[in-house]
């Protein structure tokens, strides 16, 4: 099948109504040793318009170029705030747990496919957040968020080929690269030239991670993984 039947295929699905008030309240966090996941709400309006007005964060996504306040508070913020399914799936603010800073976002969104349920993983931090591996640790714990959290067969990730820090956050996180496809969409972007990538990992490849506390229980010898 050509490549641009297979994107057509895997749409994201539309979101659904805003959430009602207090949604947001009763949802426990998902919590990494340096992250806290919650749901994203109306009041990190402010942080999101900062951070998608970064011209680094926004290289290599929308445009290539920094999205105007106005434009996010009535374009982006309400797609962050739409209702994306039920929970695990959406978009959550990363705050980081030292601190309680807003970092970011990451996002679960339901895709359409004929054959298969699947979830789009993303992520977009501050630049002040980089190179310490939070975009890792906040995808590791969506992704396994994922597999417990729904049925959904795989989690699928797309980016610009040029995208190495996205694609390294891919890679680390179990999911492995399956095609490199051409997108009208993002023809504006220095680099776009060379694609989009799509990377996945399908359920019966992922290997849920043990607590700490178990692995030092257990014997060094683990039974032979079936093929
Ligand atoms: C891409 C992004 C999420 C990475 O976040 P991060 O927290 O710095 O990533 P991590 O620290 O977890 O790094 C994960 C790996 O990627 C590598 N990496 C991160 N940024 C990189 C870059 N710009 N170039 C090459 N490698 C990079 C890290 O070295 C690390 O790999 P290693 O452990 O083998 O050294 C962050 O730069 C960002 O938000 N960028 C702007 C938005 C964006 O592009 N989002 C992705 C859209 S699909």
């Amino acid at each position: 099948m050509g490549e641009m039947a297979i994107d057509l295929r895997r749409r994201l699905a539309a979101p659904r109504a805003v959430p009602g008030p207090g949604r947001q309240e009763v949802v426990p966090p998902l919590v990494t040793p340096r992250l806290r996941l919650r749901p994203i709400r109306p009041a990190d309006g402010d942080a999101v318009v900062e951070l998608h007005g970064d011209p680094e964060v926004m290289r290599h996504l929308g445009t290539g170029r920094p999205v105007p306040p106005a434009r996010v508070r009535h374009r982006d913020l309400p797609r962050l705030l739409a209702d994306h399914g039920p929970l695990p799936l959406g978009y959550w603010a990363a705050e980081d747990r030292a601190t309680d800073a807003f970092v970011g976002w990451f996002e679960l969104r339901p895709m359409v496919t004929e054959t298969i349920a699947a979830v789009e993983l993303g992520y977009r931090l501050r630049r002040s957040a980089w190179g310490r591996g939070l975009a890792t640790e906040g995808a590791r714990v969506l992704v396994d968020a994922a597999f417990t959290g729904t049925d959904v067969d795989e989690v699928v990730a797309t980016t610009l080929a040029v995208n190495a820090g996205s694609r390294r956050v891919m890679e680390k996180v179990g999911l492995t690269w399956r095609q490199t496809y051409m997108d009208d969409r993002t023809a504006p972007i220095t680099g776009a030239e060379f694609g989009e990538v799509e990377y996945a990992l399908a359920r019966a490849e992922w290997r849920p991670r043990r607590p700490e506390a178990f692995h030092r229980r257990q014997p060094r010898r683990w039974p032979a993984r079936r093929a």
